[in-house]
């Protein structure tokens, strides 16, 4: 978490700062700062808040220099206040970090004894005083940093700049990511290509133990060893996505909005439209690194066990490859968290695939888990929404998602997206394994496309929430039910509302209600049944009766015009008629409008929810 961005050049730096925060918020927004090197000075500005903090503060401090640095940040040590955000400041030298320096306290221990005073409760100020100790001994920050790393513990990228040496920025990492911009005579740095690509189109991805020193017109790049290196530029061919409402109230509400055209870009990238058959062939290439993939098609045939691992919304998209893998590929699957999968020693057998889902790509404990499986062998399976993230340039074969940027925090067209690419990837499976005849496959794939006009049905329930979440705010609890793929759809309408509404909110599978949970109904809690019209209906109707007769209110999603639903319900929300595997996307739109509606009524803020960040890049 937390957005890092520096810029060397003939612009104001405090602008190209500011602006590349703004597309970094996502990742933060706690609080936020920039420092500016003026005439052999470092000027600094920060502020507790979100960015429109700083720049009213920036109002009536002006910075002026040519090289500068900014961040916003994510709390992890140290509240979230003015004194604890970045940059900091030691005796001219001056940074920002994203990540945690894990053995701080051994450091600052250290350093307090040789007569340090620290003005935060952050682990980033240690490596400002740790650098500023070297630089009296060693007074070239390029080589003073390369002496300070092996001291340093954990996950970090660091941006520094000093005030002596006012025409070098110096950027390093271990685990976030940090990505270099070469422009025209300016380099600009960011945690995320969106920084950048106002200046430039070519980039360097710097990757763990790389220390770049950057000037404005040149770069030197080294290995963790010294050891100067000559890393590929890569040409970025996507626009600078400009952060527009576009009339909407909130980006989340936009981002609902576009699920039936992030719906149609799946289809469009993963199907051939003249023959109706799922075309999964750029699996193979990675477009950030123009390399083809050592895994073959016939090693994917020869895969005997899935793993699928994320965190999040994420993960409840795993859960419902684990459903759509097996029902129509056969393939048995495992499913786990990501922080859980890592540190339990799984077993993961030869002829197994390991898959990881992380809309961001750059999630912690998600490219822990493919580098674990890396090591141990097994071939790795990228579904991303971010090209060029880490997990995408580190994986085997790579999905992507084709959601475009999502700037809300809580993920609405990005989960609808991994559902559609994972619905396509299933019968691929399927079809290569021979589960699934031809015309089966046009038939499934016919009705996936016909999904973005049924999307555009259901978002006319946008109206009904919008009315409703006046009654809805009074209830106590919220129990979201589902069976088979819409368990995992219940789950994630929880957690849209847990994130947003700051509600306390429960998914289960309907089949386990009574064997607990249902001791929490009575009139104060809503229950949102999600029964559509599959082979489950009978017995999660007869589970919704469960909860009607201990005084639950049932909200229920079902198909069509189903009355014996209706009559049921204190509330019926309908979804167009379709198959099975359709439906349990379009039973995704109800829960996020409700979830959307409910935190806009309350007055909370719907894009950045508090305590979240969007990229969670430590553990
Ligand atoms: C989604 O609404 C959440 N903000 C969060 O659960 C998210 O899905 C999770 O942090 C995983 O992120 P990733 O997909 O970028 O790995």
């Amino acid at each position: 978490m937390c957005g890092i961005v520096g810029y060397i050049g003939e612009r104001e730096p405090v602008n190209v700062l500011v602006s590349g925060l703004r597309k970094l918020e996502y990742r933060g927004y706690d609080s936020s700062g920039v420092a500016v090197v003026n005439a052999g000075h470092v000027q600094v500005v920060r502020a507790e808040g979100k960015l429109t903090a700083l720049e009213e503060k920036l109002k009536n401090q002006k910075l002026s220099g040519t090289i500068g640095i900014g961040h916003t940040r994510w709390a992890t040590h140290g509240i979230p206040s003015e004194r604890n955000a970045h940059p900091h400041t030691v005796d001219g030298v001056c940074l920002v970090h994203n990540g945690i320096i894990e053995n701080y306290i051994q450091l600052k221990a250290e350093l307090s004894a040789l007569g340090a005073t620290f003005s935060s409760d952050t682990d980033s100020e240690v490596v400002a005083h740790l650098l500023a100790q070297e630089l009296k001994k060693t007074p070239d920050i390029f080589k003073a940093i390369q002496k300070i790393i092996p001291r340093l513990e954990g996950a970090y990228a660091i941006l520094a700049m000093w005030e002596k040496e006012p025409q070098r920025l110096v950027a390093f990492k271990n685990g976030p990511p940090l990505i270099l911009g070469v422009g025209n005579g300016e380099c600009v740095v960011g945690s995320d290509v969106q920084a950048l690509l106002s200046y430039t189109d070519k980039v360097i991805y710097l990757d763990d133990g790389e220390v770049a020193c950057i000037e404005k017109d040149k770069y030197v790049i080294t290995d963790s060893l010294g050891k100067e290196l000559n890393k590929a530029i890569v040409t970025v061919h996507w626009t600078s996505q400009a952060a527009e409402k576009h009339g909407f109230k909130h980006f989340m509400l936009k981002e609902i909005y576009e699920q039936p055209l992030a719906v149609s870009s799946v289809l469009k990238k993963y199907t051939d439209l003249k023959t109706y058959q799922v075309e999964f062939s750029s699996m193979f290439l990675s477009p950030a690194q123009n390399t083809v993939s050592r895994i073959t098609e016939q090693d994917l045939k020869n895969v005997e066990r899935i793993f699928i691992v994320a965190c999040g919304t994420s993960y409840y998209s795993a859960m419902y490859a684990e459903y759509l893998i097996e029902k129509l590929a056969k393939i048995p699957v495992e499913v786990d968290f990501a922080s859980e999968f890592r540190y339990r020693d799984p077993v993961i057998p030869p002829k197994s695939l390991v898959m990881v889902i992380s809309q961001s790509g750059e999630t912690a404990d998600t490219l822990a888990v493919l580098r674990m499986a890396k090591n141990m062998g097994a071939p790795v399976l990228s579904l991303t929404n971010t090209l060029g993230s880490t997990i995408d340039r580190e994986a085997d074969l790579h999905l992507f998602m084709e959601a475009g940027v999502e700037i809300g925090v809580a993920s609405t067209k990005a989960f609808i997206s991994t559902l559609t690419v994972i619905n396509l990837f299933s019968l691929y499976l399927a079809r290569t394994r021979k589960y699934l005849s031809i015309d089966e496959e046009k038939q499934f794939v016919q009705n996936l496309l016909a999904l973005p006009s049924h999307m555009e049905s259901v978002l006319a329930h946008d109206k009904f929430f919008a009315e409703a979440a006046e009654t809805f705010k009074n209830y106590k609890g919220f129990l979201y039910l589902g069976r088979g793929i819409n368990y995992p759809i219940a789950m994630e309408g929880a957690l849209k509302l847990k994130e947003l509404a700051y509600k306390h909110a429960e998914g289960y599978a309907a089949g386990e209600m009574k064997h607990g949970p249902l001791a929490l109904i009575d009139d104060k809690m809503m229950v949102i049944v999600i029964n559509p019209q599959d082979n489950h209906y009978e017995k999660t109707l007869s589970n919704l009766q469960e909860a009607k007769a201990r005084g639950g209110i049932i909200v229920s999603i079902g198909t069509g015009d189903d009355a014996s639903l209706k009559s049921v319900s204190e509330h019926y929300l309908s979804i167009p008629k379709s198959d099975w595997m359709a439906s349990g996307i379009l039973s995704v739109i109800p829960v996020q409008l409700l979830a959307y509606h409910l935190a806009d009524v309350l007055g909370y803020d719907v894009d950045q929810p508090r305590n979240l960040a969007k990229s969670v890049t430590v553990e």
